[in-house]
């Protein structure tokens, strides 16, 4: 058997075509743009790369959007002090500040100082707190990402069994979390692996769904899932470099032995990745909708 290749290339692409929609609609409708700033501090090429994606999603959907670029030695008073500004801005609705930020800089502090109601990445404790106990929030855009390919994928999670392997604060914790929510791509019966487990592949064994965002590349062999198991691989992992340069990507999961065992399962490149910034932007569409008054 040869697994069902879960495309979230092509997932996210639908879900980009309803945003285009959405945004004229409410262009034409209600006169409201949603608008997004992405805040980069330094030079980091691969934060580089993730910020311009981001920003020409934005640019094709039809926001305003703004690439407010910052020097690596900016100070964190001054840092601090823009975000502000954009909390301020009534034609920004959604404000990303690209992490890592530079070690002279308090992460927790610049990512708390964001409005809880333009915070699109889902990471300020406000949100975090609203997603736990299953209130209306931003939905951090890993997890959101995965939830929108399980459903749309029309993979079962009610009662079923999914296995996590991590428990970041941005992947593990928040997906765990979710699929044992009462909701759609929810209801499920969860389990957490980490560094400390004693015996994961029993866990992962037993595993109906498997999501894995571990960061170790092909961690997860063909021995330690179960025939037709749902494998969702977060990881990203760059394994080595292209004649031409360009970086070679792996995944958490082995997926040429995995494939033969799942029933589903998501590639890397063209899996979880292309989803996460398809959801910042339906984010920063609702909090647009919001501050308007139309959600
Ligand atoms: N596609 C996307 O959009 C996207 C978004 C976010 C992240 N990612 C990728 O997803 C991966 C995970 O990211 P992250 O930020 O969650 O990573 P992270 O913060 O490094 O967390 C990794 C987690 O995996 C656990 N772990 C590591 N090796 C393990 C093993 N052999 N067995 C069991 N657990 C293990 C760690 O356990 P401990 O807590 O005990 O250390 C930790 O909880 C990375 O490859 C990242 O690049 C992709």
């Amino acid at each position: 058997m040869s697994a069902k290749i879960i495309s979230g290339k092509d997932i996210a692409r639908q879900i980009r075509e309803e945003l285009k929609a959405e945004v004229a609609e409410m262009k034409k409708d209600h006169g409201v743009t949603p608008g997004l700033v992405t805040i980069l501090v330094g030079e980091n090429p691969a934060s580089v790369s993730y910020v311009t994606a981001k920003q020409k999603t934005a640019h094709d959907l039809g926001f305003h959007s703004i690439q407010d670029t910052q020097p690596e030695n900016i100070s964190e008073e001054d840092l601090l002090t823009i975000i502000e500004q954009y909390n301020r801005d009534e034609s920004i609705h959604g404000i990303l500040v690209q992490l890592p930020l530079p070690g002279h800089i308090d992460e927790k502090k610049v990512l708390n100082a964001i409005d809880p109601d333009k915070d699109v990445d889902g990471f300020h404790p406000v949100n975090v707190g609203r997603m736990v106990i299953g209130e209306r929030c931003f939905l951090p855009c890993t997890p959101h990402g995965i939830l929108e390919m399980l459903i749309r994928s029309g993979v079962e999670t009610s009662g079923a069994e999914v296995v996590v392997v991590g428990r970041s604060n941005i992947v593990g914790k928040p997906i765990a979390n979710l699929m044992l929510q009462k909701r759609a791509g929810g209801n499920a019966t969860v389990t957490i692996c980490h560094t400390r487990t004693k015996d994961v592949a029993f866990h992962t064994r037993r595993a109906d769904i498997l999501v894995v965002a571990a960061g170790r590349p092909k961690v997860i062999t063909a021995d330690m899932v179960k025939d037709g198991v749902v494998v969702i691989d977060v990881g990203v992992n760059r394994i080595g470099k292209t004649p031409e340069g360009k970086a070679i990507l792996c995944g958490d999961v082995d997926f040429e032995g995995v494939k033969e065992k799942a029933a589903a399962i998501t590639p890397v490149p063209g899996g979880v990745g292309p989803m996460t910034i398809t959801m910042l932007m339906k984010n920063t569409v609702q909090a647009a909708k919001q501050f308007a008054g139309l959600a």
